[in-house]
């Protein structure tokens, strides 16, 4: 059984970094899951769907055509790598990942990225739906300010401005409805490590799940 380590929690608590820095020690490939929801919206956003649409955008996410080289992201052959961190992408991903049509289509896509010899793969529902097996569950949680002030921090790296009220209020709407919503809610996995990352370095963040992954025997030589 090829290994898997999954990281859930809400947005900006450090997931997407984490499991990159965690996938490259320990050799692994890695999942940006929260990437694919993105695309369907950004493909929805492209079309002028309306993203209460749930049969269309389910057909939108079947057919999604995306290629990952890397850390860019193609969406129809065209580089979305920056476009997808967008604030608006981020809320229209999250609108549309209440229907259950959209999670079913993406379902196998993201499965497919278990591949030798391992995967780390970050999202909402990793732990709990798309991969119930994973050898090492991590829940990852911060502070609402502390994402605030981690999601200014990347915008404006990425030369985007930011807002910080308006990012609170984004926040915690999607808060909401990520927690709130019938079809894969986020949770914590029962058997998952609670990680509260509000008062550490994103360094100290890795090495307790590389450390939780050393005790469950992952990412050593066979
Ligand atoms: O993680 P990220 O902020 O990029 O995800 C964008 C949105 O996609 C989230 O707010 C969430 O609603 C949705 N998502 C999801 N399940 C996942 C990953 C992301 O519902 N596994």
């Amino acid at each position: 059984m090829i290994p898997v380590v999954t990281i859930d929690g809400p947005t900006a608590s450090g997931k997407g970094t984490v499991a990159h820095r965690v996938a490259q020690a320990l050799g692994y490939h890695c999942l940006d899951s929260g990437a694919l929801y993105r695309l369907t919206a950004l493909a929805a956003l492209q079309r002028h769907q309306a993203l209460d649409d749930a049969k269309a955008l389910g057909e939108i996410a079947a057919r999604l055509d995306v290629r990952f080289a890397g850390q860019k992201i193609y969406l129809e052959g065209v580089e979305v790598s920056l476009g997808l961190r967008a604030e608006e992408v981020g809320s229209s991903a999250s609108k549309i990942a209440v229907f259950p049509a959209v999670r079913t289509a993406l379902l196998e896509r993201q499965r497919a990225f278990r591949m030798a010899p391992g995967l780390v793969a970050d999202g909402r529902d990793m732990g709990t739906v798309v991969f119930p097996d994973a050898q090492l569950k991590i829940y990852l949680i911060a502070s609402v300010e502390a994402r605030v002030q981690r999601r200014t921090k990347q915008l404006i790296e990425n030369g985007i401005i930011a807002n910080m009220s308006s990012l609170l209020h984004d926040l915690r709407e999607r808060d909401a409805r990520d927690t709130q919503r019938a079809a894969a809610p986020l949770v914590k996995a029962e058997d998952a490590v609670t990680i509260d990352s509000s008062e550490l370095g994103i360094e100290e963040v890795v090495a307790q799940v590389l450390d939780c992954a050393a005790k469950r025997g992952l990412g050593s030589a066979p």
